[in-house]
């Protein structure tokens, strides 16, 4: 009888690992790699209200901050987190207890050195952390990676590991070429991935729109590569006052102009369909990571 008892309890709780690790859709994580080619962009404002704006629309949002040393998202979010990916490459804490559960639920996890140590990986390192991201699948739709300005070997990596990336740029002309300079890089990758481009501070509809179809322009004529244009987002001095406050601007004031912009992003990318292969989750993708520092 006990016997019985004991392996019947053994099955639910296996059901119930197989449930909780395996996504209610059947489908794995999108992997979304947040980029420019110059810093100071709005990639870490833009990519925190975009998380709720998606969150508002019913994704489950994950959010890694992959900036190298200055912790973005934790300092715009007005969070702190005692560990980050460190204490998890080094088998000291579990991926699930360094997630941060920011305002509202937004989940994060705070990359911090961990970042760099990715790079260098031992092969059970690796594979203890393959399978924790991958647990992850069963409750995310979406990781948005926020990474630090420049296109180190670390961002490309991000980049090439993920099934698609968003461009940030700026009207000004050096953010325009840097941005050209990151599409270029990644297009000479071994991936084709799917690349979208976002133009942040644009004083007006048509200074967006012509920056917009530049870089696309350049990037057919040059690179023979397709770069599809996500929206604009004008120039706002919400976005400003929010970092100060340390509030996301998207919730900070849902109404103004900029947050409906985000909010118009944010359903353009829940309805996409990307070309190419459908995501393969959050283990695939570290391990894909991974891989391109061996
Ligand atoms: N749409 C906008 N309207 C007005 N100001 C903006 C807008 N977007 C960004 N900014 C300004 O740019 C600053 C930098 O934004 P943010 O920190 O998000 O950029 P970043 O690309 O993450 O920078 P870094 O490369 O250093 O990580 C903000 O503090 C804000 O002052
Ligand atoms: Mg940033």
């Amino acid at each position: 009888m006990r016997d019985q008892a004991d392996s019947l309890r053994n099955l639910m709780r296996q059901t119930q690992e197989v449930r909780r690790t395996r996504p209610p859709s059947g489908e794995a994580a999108r992997v979304i790699t947040i980029c420019s080619g110059k810093g100071g962009v709005g990639k870490t404002s833009i990519t925190l209200s975009l998380a709720y704006a998606m969150m508002q629309r019913g994704a489950r949002v994950l959010v890694l901050d992959a900036d190298l040393g200055m912790a973005n998202v934790e300092v715009l979010l007005g969070t702190s987190s005692a560990y980050n990916l460190l204490h998890v490459i080094r088998g000291m804490k579990s991926l699930r207890d360094v997630v941060v559960e920011g305002p509202r639920g937004l989940r994060w996890i705070p990359g911090g050195s961990g970042v760099a140590e990715l790079a260098d990986l031992t092969a059970d390192q690796l594979h203890s952390l393959v399978a924790s991201f991958g647990e992850l699948d069963a409750t995310t739709d979406v990781l948005l990676i926020d990474t630090g300005a420049g296109i180190s070997r670390t961002v490309t990596s991000f980049i090439q590991a993920a099934d698609e990336a968003i461009v940030i740029c700026t009207p000004e002309p050096t953010s325009i070429t840097d941005a050209y300079g990151v599409i270029k890089t990644v297009s000479a990758g071994e991936r084709p991935i799917p690349l979208s481009l976002l133009v942040n501070r644009a004083v007006n509809d048509r200074e967006a729109m012509d920056v917009g179809r530049g870089v696309q322009r350049a990037a057919r004529r040059f690179l023979n590569r397709d770069v599809s244009v996500l929206g604009y987002l004008p120039e706002d001095p919400l976005v400003a006052r929010a970092v100060r406050a340390q509030q996301p601007f998207f919730l900070m004031q849902p109404s103004a102009r900029v947050s409906r912009s985000v909010d118009q992003v944010a359903a353009k990318l829940i309805h996409q369909e990307q070309e190419g292969a459908r995501p393969k989750g959050l283990g695939a993708f570290i391990k894909r990571f991974a891989s391109f520092f061996e």
